[in-house]
């Protein structure tokens, strides 16, 4: 939810941040602005709408130049989307742009304007603004530790003192934050996409630390004043990661990325043909005497842990249950001495999950993160994390994310029923041999790409449509809804196929199309009775299935097969289809597929 970036350096300051905004767009994009120092003042530069706008507005008017400023991309929660509301705010004196949600901005703004402060916007963040002016007393780091204790919420803030030409003040409290650090030029950003083109190198700022930056050097001091030396990050992605690399979008990129990203995640922890999950702080003796697990997530990553909770049960015979977690943090969940949570999330920040994972902790109970992004709050705060390795996902429709925290989910599995006993070590060397083949079989659904987009023609004037699976395809049909809906604005519903006649399938008509999952063996010939009841209510049917499964033309309009595997770990196979055409889809009705209205990447704010 709103991406921030800071530069300070010999480059035009302007250039940099309209290049840093671009990389963080996905973060939230009804408007931008910049602040640059120009002729010891503070020029600011803001429009609503995309960064094209911004820029557009600057060829027309006045674009800054200097060698310091801040920048905004923004996803609106206190202010409609406009000029006005568009960050930065503040005065000549003081400047700042702002990603988070300041929860006693009334107060505040109420205080300030019993002192004779005017505001112009309807955001929280003005209220910050208009208050370090108030507190500020010429020294900067003093007027911050004063706003520090003064706000509450969630914050990551780039200041500008005009007092200080050449230098930028950050803060962060639950929304990230990165100082990235380069030669003779430095940077603050909300993710490193924003920097990478110049520096590799930054430091994760932490809860109630200012970083002080300026051309040469990086300060950062703790509440009482004191400087404290952090340690230095280094991506392990470079720029072409976070470029398009000639797919029209990032997320027709992301898809086709999905082999490498699971050999990534998996290969690495496949040691001599047995999982090794490699799990700091949770030993496999501790794993041992796990009796339940609670899966906590939000979207796509809840949906990853839905399939989770299908393979985990199955393998290891080990109770699951999946949370919402903005469910989970105010339902005084019952959680036991012999419990693990596992917390799923890409970005690590997503501010319902960060809260589900703090609850977990204060109950005494082990919290095992599987975070897309390194250093990321869940990361840091969770006991043991283990990252999936599927780089930078900037399409904010989430596909090689997912395709990672499902990989995860089958090592987990695996790792159980092994120290659980369910499977005999052979039967894991097995299953752990046919994770490893899995890169391979996503390339050749990958192939299908071609039918997905003819299936997503036929379907894409659908008004309303229908995913359905039983098991574990069930799980698979909430993401494959969630995909639909999320890029392409069709209306869709996923539903458990047994449960359609007690109520939903009055819904169904010749209008209403019906994407059917049936993957699993066990459960086909109960999908097939399914499908003929919504085909006798004049659906048209894309019937998903195995590559060995029976023809079904009379009762089908299309079919996807997908190669034979496993029944088990038919979703990885499955997944690739259901994205494709959810993709397809939203390109053939000329949607913003990597940037859909409404929404940001990162959910910060709950
Ligand atoms: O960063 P997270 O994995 O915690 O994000 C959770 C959801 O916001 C995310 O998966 C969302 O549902 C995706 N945009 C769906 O494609």
């Amino acid at each position: 939810m709103c991406g921030i970036v800071g530069y300070v350096g010999k480059q035009n300051a302007t250039d940099v941040l309209i290049d840093g905004l671009r990389k963080l767009e996905y973060r939230g994009y009804d408007s931008a602005g910049i602040a640059v120092f120009e002729n010891h003042k503070i020029v600011i530069e803001k429009a609503k709408g995309r960064l094209d706008n911004l820029e557009q507005k600057m060829e027309e008017t006045h674009r800054p130049t200097g060698h310091c400023g801040i920048g905004h991309t923004r996803w609106a929660t206190h202010g409609e989307p406009s000029d006005v509301n568009s960050h930065p705010h503040g005065n000549e004196r003081v400047t700042i742009v702002h990603n988070g949600i300041i929860e006693n901005y009334q107060q505040l703004k109420e205080k300030l304007e019993h002192r004779g402060y005017s505001f112009l916007s309807e955001t929280d963040t003005e209220s910050v603004a208009k208050l370090l002016d108030y507190y500020y007393s010429g020294d900067p780091i003093e007027t911050l530790q004063k706003v520090i204790s003064a706000i509450q919420g969630s914050y990551a803030l780039g200041v500008m003192f005009k007092d200080n030409p050449g230098t930028i003040y950050a803060i962060r409290k639950e929304s990230p934050l990165i100082v990235g650090v380069g030669k003779g030029e430095n940077f603050i950003a909300s993710d490193v996409p924003a920097i990478i083109k110049y520096t590799k190198d930054y430091y994760l700022l932490d809860e109630n630390e200012i970083a002080v930056l300026t051309q040469d050097s990086v300060h950062v001091y703790d509440l009482d004043g004191e400087e404290i030396q952090k340690e230095l990050h280094t991506a392990n992605w470079d720029v072409e990661a976070a470029e398009k690399g000639g797919y029209p979008h990032f997320m027709i990129k992301e898809i086709h990325e999905q082999p490498s990203a699971f050999r990534n995640t998996v290969s690495p922890r496949i040691i001599d043909g047995l999982p090794d999950l490699q799990l700091e702080n949770l030993s496999d003796e501790q794993l041992k005497t796990i009796e339940r697990i609670h899966i906590v997530a939000c979207g796509t990553a809840m949906h990853a842990g839905m399939v989770g909770k299908y393979v985990i049960e199955e393998m290891a015979r080990i109770p699951v249950d999946v949370d919402v977690a903005s469910e989970f943090r105010y339902r005084n969940p019952i959680l036991g001495k012999n419990d693990l949570v596992v917390i799923i999330s890409q970005s690590g920040e997503t501010a319902d999950t960060l809260a589900a994972l703090r609850l977990a902790k204060q109950q005494g109970v082990p919290t095992l993160a599987i975070v897309n992004v390194v250093g990321s709050s869940i990361a840091r705060e969770a006991d043991s994390v283990c990252y999936t390795w599927a780089g930078p996902e900037i399409a904010v429709a989430s596909t090689k994310a997912y395709m990672v925290q499902l990989s995860v989910m089958y090592l987990l599995a695996a790792k159980f029923s092994q120290l659980k006993g369910t499977l005999s070590e052979n039967e894991v060397r097995s299953f752990c041999g046919k994770l490893m083949e899995i890169p391979d079989l996503l390339e050749t659904v990958l192939e299908q790409a071609d039918n997905c987009q003819y299936f997503a023609s036929k379907f894409q004037n659908a008004r309303d449509l229908f995913f359905i699976g039983r098991g574990v395809d069930y799980s698979l049909s909430l993401e494959g809804s969630l995909k639909l809906k999320e890029i392409s604005y069709i209306h869709s519903e996923a539903y458990a196929a047994g449960e359609l006649k007690h109520g939903t399938i009055s819904l169904i008509t010749d209008e209403v199309p019906v994407v059917a999952i049936a993957t699993q063996q066990a459960l086909y010939e109960k999908m097939i009775s399914n499908v003929k009841e919504v085909k006798a209510r004049g659906a048209k049917v894309l019937l998903i299935c195995r590559e060995d499964a029976p023809e079904q033309k009379d009762i089908t309009s299309y079919q996807l097969r997908i190669p034979l595997v496993d029944d088990i770990l038919m979703p990885l196979l499955t997944t690739v289809p259901l994205q494709l055409f959810a993709y397809y889809t939203a390109v053939l009705r000329g949607c913003d597929v990597d940037k859909p209205r409404n929404l940001a990447k990162s959910v910060t704010v709950e």
